[in-house]
């Protein structure tokens, strides 16, 4: 399977899951999805990561983003390893988790890289938009935990620059100034962008957040 690109199709799946069988699009419906792969069931860092996930929930649920996670292991010992992320991350498991345990997810989504581990998925995250199509992929190794602030910064982004004519600079979080994009001219900048606009540079001009 050749590894997804940006704004390829996120491929449909039907997968067992803690939370029962789960077809992919349909049960991401109309709205933002994060599916993300972990190495391994009782596993350290993991433990952290899938507790962070479980109480960032309203954080993804005010963005309408839908998150899952997945390993290769099977549907019983995901069941009782939650069980150990709810008590020592003191939160409870908020979202589904694959059990990929004939490794079809991972294999469709190319998360098994045999060059760092030839069995186990590595750390991946892809953003999914509405339209099912891939917005952001992110792949750390297994000894590294995500920043899951960093995905919910970066989902900020996606989501403005799906809706306006900006891209987010450098260290850029919500509220901060935007950039205009270069296909917009001047006099379209002026109607679009009512708060205004400083021009440092021709190709570089900022702008106050448009939906703040
Ligand atoms: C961990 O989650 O701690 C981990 C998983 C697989 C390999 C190394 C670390």
């Amino acid at each position: 399977m050749a590894a997804l690109r940006l704004g390829d199709t996120a491929p449909n799946f039907s997968a067992k899951t803690t939370e029962g069988e789960i077809t992919f699009h349909e049960w991401l419906g109309d709205k933002w999805g994060v599916l993300f792969s972990h190495p391994a069931d009782f596993t350290p860092v993991c433990t952290t990561e899938l507790g962070m996930v479980a109480k960032l929930k309203d954080e993804f649920e005010k963005r309408n983003v839908k998150v899952m996670g997945l390993s290769i292991d099977p549907l019983d010992s995901h069941e009782v390893w939650i069980k150990d992320i709810n008590e020592t991350q003191n939160t409870t498991v908020n979202f589904p988790m694959i059990a990929d345990d004939d490794k079809y997810v991972s294999t469709l989504y190319d998360m098994i890289h045999p060059n760092a581990d030839d069995k186990l998925t590595v750390r991946s995250v892809f953003v999914i938009g509405p339209d099912k199509k891939v917005k952001l992929t992110l792949t750390y190794p297994a000894s590294t935990g995500r920043n899951f602030f960093e995905i919910l910064r970066a989902i900020d982004s996606l989501q403005l620059t799906a809706d306006y004519k900006v891209a987010t600079p450098v260290n850029w979080n919500d509220g901060d100034d935007c950039i205009i994009v270069n296909s917009i001219s001047d006099e379209d900048a002026v109607k679009k962008f009512p708060k205004g606009f400083v021009k440092v540079k021709p190709y570089l001009r900022v702008t106050p957040q448009p939906n703040k």
